[in-house]
């Protein structure tokens, strides 16, 4: 019997940060208005729900990852109005929304941290992590900023620190507050009854720090910087953890189909395995697909561990890009060449998982540079030119040749790519060989095939080290998929038996197609096939 259909597992999710998007009202800052009027497209694509990076009020020290007031939208944003009006169009295109949940620490102008700071008898103080100076007036303990420097902010006037894990101006919430605790249930609750469907929840595993806050002992060898010179054993990932895990996914099974996938910090794929479950979350990211090197071998094994450490039991996802890494375009070519990219996306919407695209990938958008005195990411401006922080895989979305991309008639935020006239979504609607259209089309093959949704994955050693192939079976179908990457011609004998007859269902959009012959199939660089069987019973 077929099983009931998910949006969240047998469906795409498109990231947008907003910022970039589309803007409305000639300010160079993209907004609700602007992903409304966008809506078409999205659905058009073919991907089922949307995940919005923060969109509540916030000073920008980290574009919206300091947030200023769970409860409410961004005037550069737009209202609550606007919101309500986001979610009933996507809603009847059925497209879900995720909201993203920075909970770990607020911005320090919210107004909980106002008040914090004011005096430790106030109800709020106990809402953050105050520590009085160590005996020489140094701060508390060794714990680190991961964007570099001390993660303790001393204040003159309480004589005390805060500890904040990330920018000075967000500090870290206290989870061990009993009525802080309650108050962000509460935050969950409020969206779920506005109709949001999901939640992607910022680096969650750091809600909880060691409870005598003890140093962190240093780990043997060299470091590229400081922070990355400890074990974090004490400032993330602490058991406490699991039980907030379980109330949160309680709260979500109180309404229909929603869902919710945590954003592991500093841990692998093994650790992020340990909080997805029935009782637990839907799903966690693993960056180690994202970061693989550019071999058929090193992905085929990101894919089999985080595929067999999910077994039947949970559902995998993966993804290439997001708003924190280079893109993908950037990392794996060098020019304008669309053909990697390809292969890329082929594998990422066949895998068994759910698959996130981040907004742009599918026309190929390249990373921009910035030059030193317009970067905008504070971990940019702490550490170039080493790190030039991740400014560049946030430029606008080329919509098409106009100025600004057609993202904006006002200067953009961050400059747009200067390959917009030609990268771009009109132009590639109307290329039929685009990358654009390779999306979609695969995203049709996808949903046609649903053994490529929802079927088991079982991967195929290939002798031919620049193979990945692997097999998806679900109830009589099964599919095949066999991806080259390699830059030269390789082939591939099928597994036929009596009961096997191969239809190959998609094989590319452009001149480098594959084929069959006899029972082989040629892949041409960077080449790759889809085949359908259905064993005749
Ligand atoms: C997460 C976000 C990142 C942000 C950080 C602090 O890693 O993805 O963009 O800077 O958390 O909230
Ligand atoms: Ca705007």
């Amino acid at each position: 019997m077929e099983k009931k259909k998910l949006w969240w597992k047998d469906g795409i999710i498109y990231q947008i940060y907003p910022r970039s998007f589309q803007d409305s009202n000639a300010d160079g800052i993209g907004d609700l208005t602007g992903i409304i009027k966008s809506l078409d497209y999205i659905k058009d694509l073919g991907v089922d729900a949307i995940w919005l990076s923060p969109i509540y009020p916030s000073p920008d020290k980290d574009f919206g990852y300091d947030v200023a007031d769970y409860l409410t939208i961004d005037p550069k944003f737009g209202h609550l109005q606007d919101f309500d009006q986001l979610i009933a169009e996507a809603h009847k295109r059925d497209l879900h929304i995720i909201m993203d949940l920075v909970l770990n620490h607020t911005s320090d102008q919210h107004r909980w941290f106002v008040e914090s700071r004011k005096s430790v008898d106030n109800p709020y103080h106990d809402w953050y992590l105050w520590r009085d100076p160590a005996p020489n007036g140094g701060p508390p303990n060794n714990w680190l900023s991961s964007f570099g420097g001390p993660g303790w902010e001393y204040d003159r006037y309480l004589n005390k620190y805060y500890f904040h894990m990330f920018e000075k101006h967000q500090p870290d919430l206290n989870w061990r507050n009993p009525e802080l605790r309650a108050m962000l249930m509460k935050v969950f609750r409020y969206w779920l009854d506005k109709g949001v469907d999901g939640f992607r929840l910022d680096v969650f595993n750091a809600y909880f720090k060691d409870e005598q806050m003890r140093d962190n002992p240093r780990k043997k060898g060299l470091a590229r910087r400081p922070f990355e010179a400890y074990d974090h054993i004490y400032d993330i990932s602490q058991p406490e953890m699991m039980e907030v895990v379980k109330e949160i996914r309680a709260i979500l099974n109180e309404y229909p189909d929603r869902y919710v996938v945590g954003e592991t910090f500093l841990e692998g794929p093994v650790y992020a395995r340990t909080l997805v479950g029935e009782d637990k979350f839907h799903a966690a990211f693993d960056f180690s697909f994202a970061q693989s090197p550019w071999n058929a071998k090193a992905f085929g094994k990101a894919i089999q561990y985080w595929d067999a450490l999910h077994g039947d039991e949970a559902w995998p996802n993966y993804f290439l890009n997001n708003h924190d890494l280079p893109r993908s375009a950037t990392r794996y070519t060098q020019n304008e060449d669309d053909s990697r990219l390809k292969l890329l996306a082929t594998m990422l919407l066949t895998v068994r998982g759910t698959p996130f695209i981040y907004y742009g990938e599918e026309i190929g958008m390249r990373d921009i540079k910035v030059a030193r005195k317009n970067i905008q990411d504070p971990v940019g401006k702490r550490y170039w030119p080493f790190y030039k922080g991740r400014d560049g895989c946030r430029s606008p979305m080329q919509w098409d040749a106009n100025i600004n991309a057609g993202f904006s008639t006002a200067d953009p935020w961050l400059p747009v790519h200067p390959n917009y006239s030609v990268r771009n979504v009109a132009n590639q609607q109307s290329s039929p060989a685009s990358l654009l259209n390779f999306y979609k089309d695969l995203i049709q093959v996808r949903k046609k095939h649903r053994s490529l949704q929802a079927g088991k994955m079982v991967l195929i050693p290939s002798d031919n080290k620049h193979l990945l192939v692997y097999l998806r079976h679900l109830e009589e179908e099964t599919s095949l998929v066999v991806l080259n990457f390699s830059s030269d011609i390789q082939h591939f004998e099928l597994p036929i038996d009596e009961v096997n007859e191969w239809d190959m269902v998609f094989n590319g959009n452009d001149a480098m197609t594959s084929h069959m012959s006899g029972t082989g199939i040629s892949l041409p660089a960077y080449g790759m096939a889809i085949l359908v069987s259905r064993l005749a019973i």
